[in-house]
């Protein structure tokens, strides 16, 4: 039985071209500013935790934009901090504060479990007004390691107390789904921009392109 649904934050709650596409660089150019920003970002996260050289998501963003403005031939004065600026306040995805409340009033326990670090997740969660959804907000500051470190999905057991198996865990990232599954929770891969199944340890249990879907999707499981 599902007792909690954990989602992911970045990509599956909240948007993260939003802050690119918001920034005042021309529309030929915030497309793939936001794509190797957001591609550093992960890359950035796996890197430093198979190196045991961690730091908090919010550096690791900081760095992979610098590499992503870099790469674009951006230097216009102020665009790093504007861009840094809006990352703090990402809009949610459109249906989400719509779902989360039907959730709620179902009766359905709600938490974050993101890489992103806790000042970050603080700061998205209130600036979208959905400081009152979440039971926790778990970052894996707590444990100083990025998904898909099993020591971040030990994090949901710990505060609350579930097994892998009463847990409905979504994401957006296909290698974050993957590796959710295999971790054994129950999964629902949001696959928002429609992409191939990724070749995993693990494979999700459930798949929707809109978080809208998820009311009907958990009556099935
Ligand atoms: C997160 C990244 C994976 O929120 O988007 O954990």
């Amino acid at each position: 039985m599902i007792r909690i649904c954990v989602f992911d934050a970045f990509g599956t709650l909240f948007d993260v071209d939003a802050a690119a596409r918001a920034s005042g660089v021309a529309d030929e150019i915030w497309p793939a500013l936001a794509a190797e920003w957001r591609r550093k970002q992960l890359e950035y996260s796996w890197l430093r935790t198979v190196a045991g050289a961690h730091v908090d998501f919010w550096q690791v963003t900081q760095d992979a934009l610098d590499w992503a403005l870099e790469a674009q031939g951006l230097q216009q004065l102020g665009l790093r901090d504007r861009l840094l600026t809006l990352y703090l306040q990402l809009a949610p995805f459109p249906e989400v504060p719509g779902v989360l409340q039907a959730l709620r009033a179902e009766g359905m326990r709600l938490a974050i479990l993101s890489n992103g670090s806790q000042q970050m997740l603080d700061q998205a969660v209130q600036a979208a007004g959905l400081g009152d959804m979440f039971e926790a907000v778990l970052s894996v500051d707590q444990v100083s390691a990025f998904k898909p470190a099993r020591a971040v999905y030990d994090l949901v057991g710990a505060q609350f107390g579930t097994s892998p198996q009463e847990v409905l865990f979504i994401s957006s990232n296909g290698w974050d789904i993957c590796s959710g599954a295999a971790y054994g929770f129950r999964t629902l891969w949001l696959n928002r921009a429609g992409l191939p199944l990724d070749r995993l340890h693990g494979q999700p249990e459930a798949e929707t392109r809109d978080l809208a879907d998820l009311l009907t999707t958990l009556e099935g499981l």
